[in-house]
């Protein structure tokens, strides 16, 4: 068991492959505090001493005058609120006095193998071999809140799922206020803070600075994860790198809004929280009811962000993500979206599938404007029935059509939302999220469904499950494209208007949970204006999810490096497109699209009938790189080598085997220099004493591969470097395949 209770010391030790959390009780109060995490110990003998409760202040029982004193420079394992404790509270409540503080004690634990799921929420998951699970339970004697701390440990993994339920042990009615789903006080340290920002078509830009005294935090009240930052923060010791230094990273598998803090205060204490975001968050638990907040991931690496990055990209792929396509090669894609918008019809779509079966691509996915009255995006979001008028003899026809070409067919939908012009809107105007009296806020001129409601999800769902019946439809884009306002249900009381934002995440998930019931063998792909909604929370629904609408392979290359910090490249949706590119108007090679596309789930976005001969001839080529490679790529450790973000010049990535026996390079070059020598990269993740024989991958070239003739060590490539060679012109990609050779 990788979970162990140590009677006489109080101590719960928790371990991971290479990493060690230990908590523990002290006081006869009964307080949970924090001991340690980071690199695995052996032996822990002496570590009840963290706690400092044998020098001043001591704790409450031994010297009760000074007990705020106590209450806030404790290492607290999950803190407390309006007692003493000025640091950040994990838990608010309101009682029917009107009072908030809350103060929990330990009562009693249970270490069980294997993980149980969260009711209602994405989580992590393992057999019973895989994982082992601790829940301490404590109450706020005086409220009689009941409060359980979980948390599950992988055998292979270093990773620490969190989380918190919470149970109205009392005869009154109690407001939750705020629920954090972790909270980790450790020594303050001279230590970086690392956040993923963005916007629209700018997602997950990474962002270090140093951390300094009083709260860094960053969050999001849009209703979903959001563009503008992501759930997930890292601490990294100011040594830390991809290969070396220590990174503490805390990743929030839910896709609503949320919050995450670092704070340091006077003693140098350092406090950090992650969970729902408290703003506008009020959940009323009648006496008996529970609140099951969700899972936060604790990752610790001491060999820099590789470690972290690799630890949640297995756990992601072992433990998180269940759709069946999750170990399988994705049929290669061709969406209409940038090749007709809204304009298109029946015909058109059959052209574009006609010259993409020719080139090998496997799928055509019909995008927004094939239902109502969308002409444009201004209405009919809600009435999900074919707009017979541009798909003349409907779906099934269509569908056939293309089928008989030998491609599948899917189909995008934006099931939580409603147009103000649309038949929906005509008969269930109450439906839209709203306040009373108060103009709703609009976005792309639509309005969100109140999706907290079942009759809501209901007809969606009826509406939505209708059309997949009608076609052999094997591939489903879920969008979401803005976010939430004017919070306002029609059906919830006055007292539980600020529960809308949460139930509206967890209809959600109840929808698309019902979506993968009724078609389990779907391939579902998540989507948010491209990546405001790419989140552990999804993944769980979907194995992939549109990384951005930003398709250029420049800007996708910062995009990508920041969604595979933390995620697996089998996750993200990346299609090649034409250029000038539609979002930022530049022009790179279509080789350097494909190549970036192969970094992720490969696919096309644009109209195939009017590329250029030699970008058509070059199709072919890529499906064929992407069918000799995808394998590794979906399946292999990432190690970054180089970041176009830091170093404004050229990025550079591998992928190698799990066992080291071959690997891919995708190295770009961004800007040319002239006057040069070659670039010499050090690799990671290669067999020390092994060679590797290099060949170059063409993706514009009638055979897959060059034999360069090189033959280097693992060793010499990872300490000296991989010699690459600069490339005449700016944009420019190369992609080498790695060989283990006797
Ligand atoms: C969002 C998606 C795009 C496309 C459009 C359609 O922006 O990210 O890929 O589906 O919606 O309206």
């Amino acid at each position: 068991m990788s979970i162990r209770y140590l009677e006489k010391d109080r101590i719960f030790w928790l371990d991971t492959p290479n990493t060690t959390y230990l908590l523990g009780i002290v006081a006869q109060e009964g307080f949970l505090g924090h001991l340690y995490y980071g690199k695995r110990l052996e032996t822990i003998t002496g570590a009840r001493e963290l706690f400092r409760v044998t020098e001043p202040p001591f704790v409450p029982e031994k010297n009760d005058r000074d007990r705020s004193s106590f209450f806030d420079a404790f290492p607290f394992e999950y803190s407390s609120h309006g007692v003493g404790d000025f640091r950040e509270s994990s838990l608010r409540i309101r009682t029917k006095s009107g009072h908030s503080a809350v103060s929990l004690v330990y009562v009693s634990h249970e270490i069980r193998k294997g993980k149980g799921k969260l009711a209602g929420l994405p989580a992590t998951f393992g057999k019973e071999d895989e994982v082992t699970t601790l829940v301490i339970r404590c109450i706020d004697p005086v409220t009689k809140l009941e409060v359980e701390l979980s948390y599950s440990t992988f055998e292979k993994v270093d990773a620490i799922a969190r989380s918190v339920r919470v149970i109205n042990g009392s005869l009154e009615p109690l407001y939750l206020e705020k629920v954090m789903s972790a909270c980790l006080d450790m020594e303050a340290r001279d230590l970086d803070v690392l956040t993923l920002h963005g916007s629209w078509a700018r997602e997950r830009r990474m962002e270090r600075k140093p951390l300094g005294h009083g709260k860094f935090s960053v969050g999001t009240q849009r209703g979903e994860s959001s563009h503008q930052e992501h759930p997930f923060l890292a601490l990294l010791t100011k040594n830390a790198d991809q290969t070396m230094g220590e990174v503490y990273g805390f990743h929030f598998v839910y896709s609503g809004n949320f919050l995450a803090q670092a704070e340091t205060n006077q003693f140098g204490n350092l406090r950090v929280v992650m969970g729902i975001q408290p703003e506008d968050f009020c959940w009323k638990l009648e006496p008996g009811e529970r609140f099951q907040a969700p899972e936060v991931i604790l990752t610790y690496s001491c060999q820099g962000l590789g470690g972290m990055s690799r630890s949640l990209h297995d756990l992601y792929r072992n433990h998180l993500i269940r759709s069946p396509w999750l170990h399988k090669k994705r049929p290669i894609l061709i969406n209409n979206w940038e090749a007709t918008y809204f304009d298109f019809t029946a015909e058109k779509i059959v052209d574009i599938a006609r010259e993409s079966a020719k080139l090998g691509i496997e799928m055509l996915v019909l995008d927004d404007g094939w239902f109502g009255n969308r002409f444009d995006d201004n209405r009919s979001l809600g009435d999900w029935w074919v707009n017979e008028e541009k798909i003349k003899g409907g779906l099934g026809e269509l569908v056939s059509k293309i089928n008989a070409l030998g491609m599948k067919f899917g189909l995008w939908f934006e099931p939580e939302m409603i147009s103000p012009e649309s038949r929906l809107f005509e008969e269930h105007p109450d439906w839209a999220i709203q306040i009373p009296e108060r103009r709703p806020c609009r976005a792309r001129n639509q309005l969100v469904l109140d999706v907290s409601r079942k009759e809501v999800r209901d007809f969606i769902l009826d509406q939505v499950f209708r059309v997949l019946h009608s076609a052999n439809i094997e591939y489903v884009k879920w969008d979401m494209n803005r976010p939430l306002s004017d919070l306002g249900s029609a059906a919830l009381p006055a007292d539980r208007q600020g529960e809308l934002s949460h139930r509206y995440v967890l209809g959600m998930y109840e929808m698309q949970e019902r979506l993968l019931q009724e078609f389990p063998n779907l391939l579902l792909e998540n989507c948010s204006g491209g990546g405001g909604r790419f989140d552990p929370g999804m993944l769980y629904y979907s194995p992939q999810i549109w990384c951005s609408d930003d398709t250029d392979a420049i800007e996708r290359l910062k995009i990508q490096e920041g969604t595979a910090l933390l995620y697996p490249l089998c996750c993200m949706g990346a299609h090649v497109s034409v250029c000038p590119n539609h979002t930022v108007g530049r022009s790179t090679p279509f080789a350097t699209r494909g190549m970036t596309a192969l970094a992720g789930t490969f696919g096309y976005e644009l109209d195939v009938t009017k590329l250029s001969d030699e970008d058509k001839a070059a199709v072919p080529r890529q499906v064929r790189a992407y069918h000799a490679f995808h394998d590794l790529i979906r399946e292999g450790n990432y190690y970054r080598c180089a970041s176009y973000l830091e170093n404004h010049e050229f990025d550079c990535y591998q992928v190698v085997a799990k066992r080291g026996e071959a690997a891919l390079v995708f190295f770009t070059q961004v800007l040319a220099t002239p006057n040069m020598h070659s670039r010499c990269i050090p690799l990671q993740g290669l067999k020390k004493g092994t060679n590797y024989r290099i060949f170059l991958v063409n993706l514009d070239k009638e055979e897959l591969m060059t034999d360069t003739g090189r033959c280097v060590s693992g060793d010499l490539l990872m300490q000296a470097g991989l010699l690459l060679d600069r490339p005449w012109g700016d944009f420019q990609g190369r992609l080498l395949y790695l060989e283990e050779t006797p």
